[in-house]
């Protein structure tokens, strides 16, 4: 059997999403030097690696929020690095940023009902209050009086109304209670089993090695490295290398 059919089976299909050469900065900055890496459907994908290393770059290069971009970026087959953010969205991407952008002054209904419908098959809010009764609870209560695990269930309730199948998720769990830690890393799992396919910021490794497949190095702009989630105990003095912890 030739070599290129034995590395690339008829049985697996093509990456989600496919990160190739992925060039971009701010300015005249260039912050991206060549990020490539693939998101299979249906599975959790963690970008990790030290502050400035270029994480949450490369997730507005995914959105299309970064100005400056170049490379190749394809969801589900559509190329769209030329694309604008609203037509990107429009394939079924939702993006929470690592600022939460929950408005204080709307309330969690509103907050909610903001962003709009991407794809047909988002969850009502029914669905969402279901998966967080914390949301539920206080629906009337302003974005100020939320607390900061609050903030982040609705941010991400907000974007599985929109429809959206892949989620950017930056940060979820940064300067939260291990309490409500733990409920991320449950409702991540639950989206998992649901189909979403999820891609994943995080400092905090031992979280991510909690709900993650597989696990990308970002170090100074490109991928340096990828363990699959099984491969982590054996390589934790590489992977705390990388961290820096
Ligand atoms: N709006 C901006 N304008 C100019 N430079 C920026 C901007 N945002 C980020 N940078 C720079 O780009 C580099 C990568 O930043 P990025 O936010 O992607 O890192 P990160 O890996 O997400 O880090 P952290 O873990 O701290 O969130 C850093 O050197 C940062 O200073
Ligand atoms: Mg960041």
């Amino acid at each position: 059997m030739p070599d290129a059919v034995a590395m690339n089976p008829a049985s697996e299909p093509a990456a989600l999403l496919q990160v190739k050469e992925l060039r971009g900065g701010y300015g005249e900055g260039r912050v991206l030097h060549g990020v490539s890496f693939d998101v299979p459907a249906g599975e959790v994908v963690t970008l990790l690696g030290r502050n400035g290393a270029g994480k949450t770059t490369t997730m507005k290069a995914i959105m299309g929020i970064l100005a400056r971009r170049s490379g190749s970026i394809r969801f589900d087959g559509v190329e769209t690095i030329e694309l604008p953010a609203r037509k990107i969205a429009r394939l079924g991407l939702g993006y929470v940023p690592e600022e939460r952008g929950i408005f204080s002054s709307l309330t969690v209904l509103e907050n909610l009902m903001l962003p709009p419908q991407v794809k047909p098959g988002g969850m009502s809010v029914e669905v969402v209050y279901e998966l967080f009764p914390n949301l539920k609870e206080r629906w009337r209560s302003p974005g100020t009086k939320l607390s900061g695990g609050e903030q982040q269930m609705l941010a991400v309730g907000r974007i599985l109304r929109t429809g959206a199948k892949l989620l950017l998720l930056d940060e979820p769990t940064e300067g939260l209670a291990p309490v409500i830690v733990q409920q991320i890393g449950k409702t991540i799992e639950r989206l998992k089993k649901e189909g979403f396919t999820i891609l994943l910021v995080e400092q905090n490794f031992r979280f991510t090695q909690t709900v993650a497949d597989r696990h990308y190095i970002v170090q100074e702009g490109r991928i340096v490295d990828t363990f699959m989630n099984d491969e982590i105990d054996s390589n934790l003095n590489k992977l705390q290398g990388y961290l820096g912890v």
